[in-house]
């Protein structure tokens, strides 16, 4: 289950219920995926062969195609991230920047932990969503944001898209970001 950190005031929000009235106005999706599903082996794996991503998107086809479905995603991939990752450090650098795309940037959490920096409507300001496994959260478009890892540094999560090439990275420079 997903927990909010509002960055400006340090307040938490764990309760279920209140995280997903929290995201819900802040029109983020979230929605959960049942892991129980997931054989153990792959539970804790975070260095997977093509055969292994490719089981995954395979024991949770109905959960993918049922968002495809509903939101417009076209293609989807597994990705895994962690300190066996080549340049992983360089690769985070360049995931902490504030950032906006078209499209919405969707993921649901396989294993492992990961973090989505959001900017807030209003006076939110950006937030925290800390992710688990069986989370799945979108970003809404348009909207300032970064990801990264908590510090276990181990993440395992579907990527889905509506169009691989329309999924550019824009940089924003927010005077408003603060780093916590
Ligand atoms: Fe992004």
């Amino acid at each position: 289950m997903a927990q909010i950190r509002i960055r400006n005031t340090n307040e938490r929000i764990e309760d279920e219920a209140q995280v997903k009235a929290f995201l819900e106005s802040q029109e983020v999706v979230y929605e959960h995926w049942n892991m129980e599903k997931l054989p153990a082996e792959l539970r804790e794996k975070f260095v997977l062969s093509d055969e292994e991503k490719a089981q995954i998107t395979s024991i949770y086809d109905p959960e993918i195609r049922d968002l495809a479905a509903r939101r417009g995603y076209e293609i989807w991939d597994v990705i895994s991230l962690s300190d066996a990752t080549p340049n992983i450090e360089e690769l985070l650098k360049k995931f902490e920047q504030v950032h906006t795309h078209t499209e919405d940037e969707i993921r649901a959490i396989v294993a492992g932990k990961g973090i989505f920096i959001i900017k807030g409507k209003d006076e939110v300001g950006y937030f925290d969503v800390e992710l688990e496994a069986g989370d799945v959260i979108s970003v809404p478009e348009n909207t300032n944001h970064f990801f990264t890892l908590m510090e276990n540094r181990q993440i395992v999560a579907v990527r889905l898209f509506i169009e691989k090439d329309g999924w550019i990275a824009y940089n924003v420079d927010d005077p408003a970001f603060v780093k916590a």
